[in-house]
């Protein structure tokens, strides 16, 4: 297990890649129909008091990976639906290393069940260097892993 601390953290980054800005029209028969500032809502909704979440959303690499090493200064456990980059970004696996490694929660979260879909969807690069991975649960995939990160789970 690679989830030694069971304190909740102050801090927790939820972090999305490309094209979930376009959540509640992209795909919605796979997707669902609620946006990323509905997801925000419900998020800040079910965080518990002392908790300071932020949710953002990048469809740049680079910006993911500086939100990663932000999360490694700050000590922030990250919630990261890594999107597309999930399937072939090695630097994007990296740089979640390098907050495991720092002894920080990341969880892996997505909405769909990669494995249910097309071929190429269903190797993750980060998984392996995950706390843990979530998915097939829509908006609940987020939900489950603030659960775990927070101690209620
Ligand atoms: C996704 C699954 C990925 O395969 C896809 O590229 C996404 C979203 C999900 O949340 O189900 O953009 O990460």
């Amino acid at each position: 297990m690679t989830d030694p601390d069971r304190t909740a953290p102050a801090r927790v980054l939820v972090l999305n890649g490309p094209n979930l800005n376009r959540l509640g029209t992209r795909e919605p028969d796979v997707y669902g129909t609620g946006t990323l500032d509905d997801l925000r809502t419900e998020l800040a909704g079910a965080a518990p008091e002392g908790v300071a979440l932020e949710l953002r959303q990048t469809n740049d690499e680079a910006e993911l990976i500086g939100w990663l090493h932000e999360a490694v200064d700050t000590g922030s456990a990250v919630i990261l639906n890594p999107a597309a980059f999930t399937h072939y970004s090695y630097a994007l696996r990296d740089a979640a290393a390098l907050v495991t490694k720092a002894g920080l929660t990341l969880i892996e979260v997505h909405l769909s069940n990669p494995h249910s879909r097309e071929e190429f969807r269903h190797t993750s690069v980060i998984s392996g260097v995950a706390t843990g991975v979530i998915a097939g649960f829509g908006f609940g995939s987020y939900r489950l892993a603030l659960a775990r990160i927070t101690g209620a789970l």
